[in-house]
């Protein structure tokens, strides 16, 4: 850990909207009097209705509710694109940078509204509605934020599944919601090569049923269409341009997305329309420090919440103009994040520790052979960055010149709730700093779960009280929601982080405390990982811990115990790898399958995955008290197999 400050310069203080005495100074009124502090902020956004009731929240652990604005009324798409028009219709809304370096689009928001309301009628036309739920199964391409906002525009609740998901875990999403429609393209262009969205849809469609889709025509290949499917060009040619918005109450659901969890399948995280807009529209403000005219790029996929809040709604809510990048960082070559900003002059860039460290490892001449000085601000997402990855972000990519934001939040939080802000906060490598305005974390005692007040400690990160960007519920399982984040440590959001607080009052997160993992920025639970390994008919039991990986931040280590009379081949390890990748998707792949004839268990049967976590950390030296175990020589059976792949 470092402790090295990094001030913002006088010059950028000078022109960012917040600077350290007026972060001070919101901040205090922001938890002093939620209440009014909101509904200052209420104007970002345009209601059709204005809200009189501001907060409505209670974190007790026998009534949790989260209702912000409760009574107020309003349109996605009308903030993030209507309301734009007479300002800004010729501006670019969206800029689409294709997977090939040749291919590009400039959206104004113009065009953006004619797609928005086609979109929107195509969908009236395939019989959604406003409640209906709706897949989204897509590449990166503009289709995908046309979607989300033809969606918001009638009413409808999108849940997106990440395109790299396998058609296993798209059923289970499309069922888990009963979803009306699937939005999918024949196929996903990524570094090159095309993954077959379309015959996953298919596949899926064995397990959840046939589900109508709609198929945009990315690269034109021939899918097949059958009685289900329709063609997204045919249908947009057709379609009416203009498309009414639909009303909805600031509580209405606008999306659900599907997160793991310690235990147990994903549950599906819902948002709603009012407090989550206004949370996503100023973070990106003020955390990016985003000015009329920039152009600002984060990295992320729409698959995620990053690509949510951070690519398409709160960009948007804001009349911006966002980057949305099909490709992968190493296509055609390791200089294309920083090809792609010489050639879009971006401002703001925010990307993950996972993609900084990987090109870190390709040489500085990547990134010095383009013109990064359009750049003002650096942001990272998704995992601590180590100081090593945060100076080579800074002195490489940024010289030294542009404030470097480690974002800390979640799926859960809609947005940013520790970070610095680019013009106030002296940043520190490794440290999302302070919390934003209205945020209010406390540290509390793991074993006692008593509030530590000393401003030096360590232990599990809460908050003690909502913000409008958080999360509401578990889609169809309130009880779920109330037991996984409120019912450890009564009266406060658990976070599933653990933290260190410094002296200055900063914090360190010190990664998860539960059973999840973190692989290139991409949340999993080991839960999910071992159910998939015990689908498989070789397998009797699986225990899957994450382990220190230099690029990945974590790996995947599995141990598994195989079905009596079975064999232990390599054949089989490459098989269950296999096996995972088609159950979950590529980002599940094991790094390490090791046999495991025994696991270690206490008397009562519980797998002691302390252990496993130390042995496949190699850290033989600090396994602790085995004595409860029922047999102690497994371990000594595990440690000399040890990564024997
Ligand atoms: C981790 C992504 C350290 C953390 C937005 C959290 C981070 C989980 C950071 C949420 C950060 C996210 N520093 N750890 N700046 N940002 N995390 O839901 O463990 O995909 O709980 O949301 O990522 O992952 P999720």
């Amino acid at each position: 850990m470092s402790d090295t400050t990094y001030p913002p310069s006088d010059e950028f203080v000078k022109n960012a909207h917040v600077d350290a005495a007026k972060y001070k100074e919101m901040y205090e009124a922001s938890v002093n009097d939620p209440e009014a502090f909101w509904k200052g902020q209420m104007g970002r956004l345009d209601w059709s209705r204005t809200p009189t009731k501001i907060k409505n929240t209670s974190f007790d652990y026998h009534n949790v509710s989260i209702k912000w604005f409760e009574d107020g009324e309003l349109n996605v798409s009308v903030n993030c694109v209507d309301r734009h028009l007479a300002k800004r219709g010729d501006q670019t809304a969206i800029i689409w940078e294709s997977d090939d370096p040749n291919v590009d689009m400039h959206i104004t928001y113009n065009e953006l509204s004619e797609k928005v309301n086609k979109f929107a009628n195509v969908l009236k036309g395939l019989g959604v509605g406003k409640g209906d739920r709706v897949v989204l199964y897509l590449p990166m391409i503009p289709e995908a934020a046309y979607a989300m906002l033809a969606c918001t525009r009638i009413g409808a609740i999108h849940s997106i599944v990440f395109a790299g998901f396998s058609p296993e875990a798209l059923a289970a999403r499309v069922s888990g919601c009963d979803a009306k429609l699937i939005i999918t393209a024949d196929e996903a262009p990524r570094g090159g090569r095309a993954t077959p969205l379309k015959k996953n849809v298919d596949k899926a469609r064995e397990h959840c049923g046939d589900v109508a889709t709609l198929v945009v025509e990315r690269t034109g290949a021939d899918v097949g269409m059958g009685d289900r499917d329709h063609g997204y060009t045919a249908l947009m040619a057709d379609a009416s341009a203009q498309c009414a918005p639909e009303p909805m109450n600031a509580e209405d659901p606008l999306f659900i997305l599907y997160t793991s969890g310690s235990t147990g399948a994903p549950k599906g995280v819902v948002h709603t329309t009012g407090g989550y807009l206004l949370y996503a529209a100023m973070t990106h403000e003020i955390t990016f420090d985003y000015h009329d005219g920039d152009v600002y790029w984060c990295t992320a996929d729409v698959g995620w919440v990053t690509g949510h809040s951070y690519i398409v709604y709160g960009p948007l809510a804001n009349g911006a103009t966002t980057l949305m990048f099909e490709g992968v960082p190493t296509y055609p070559d390791a200089g294309r994040f920083w090809a792609v900003c010489e050639k879009h002059k971006v401002n703001q860039f925010y990307t993950a520790p996972t993609a900084i460290r990987a090109l870190m490892g390709q040489g500085n001449e990547w990134v010095t052979k383009y013109d990064l000085s359009d750049l003002k601000v650096l942001g990272t997402v998704g995992e601590p960055i180590n100081p090593e990855a945060w100076n080579w972000y800074n002195e490489v990519v940024g010289k030294g010149n542009c404030p470097i934001v480690d974002t800390w939040w979640q799926t859960e939080t809609g947005g940013h709730l520790l970070t610095p802000l680019p013009g106030a906060t002296a940043t520190k490598p490794g440290s999302a700093t302070t919390p934003f305005f209205g945020v209010q974390p406390v540290v509390l005692d793991p074993q006692s779960g008593a509030e530590i007040k000393e401003t030096e400690c360590e232990g599990v990160l809460c908050i003690a009280d909502s913000w409008p960007g958080q999360m509401r519920t578990v889609y169809g399982d309130h009880e779920r929601f109330v037991k996984t984040y409120f019912s450890d440590y009564k009266g406060y959001y658990f976070s599933g982080d653990g933290c260190r607080r410094d002296a200055d009052g900063y914090y360190w997160i010190t990664g998860r405390v539960d059973d999840v993992i973190n692989v290139s920025g991409h949340r999993m639970g080991t839960a999910e990982v071992e159910s998939a390994l015990v689908a498989h008919s070789k397998v009797a039991e699986a225990a899957v811990v994450g382990f220190p990986h230099d690029i990945k931040g974590q790996g995947i280590y599995c141990y598994v115990t195989l079905m009596e009379g079975e064999e232990y081949t390599d054949e089989l390890k490459t098989e269950l790898r296999n096996w995972v990748r088609q159950e979950i998707g590529p980002i599940a792949s094991p790094d390490y399958i090791q046999w495991a004839p025994g696991l270690p268990k206490t008397r009562s049967g519980k797998i002691m995955r302390r252990i496993l976590r130390k042995i496949a950390e190699n850290d033989y030296g600090a396994l602790g008290d085995t004595s409860t175990l029922a047999d102690p020589s497994v371990v000594d059976d595990l440690i000399a197999n040890r990564k024997q792949d």
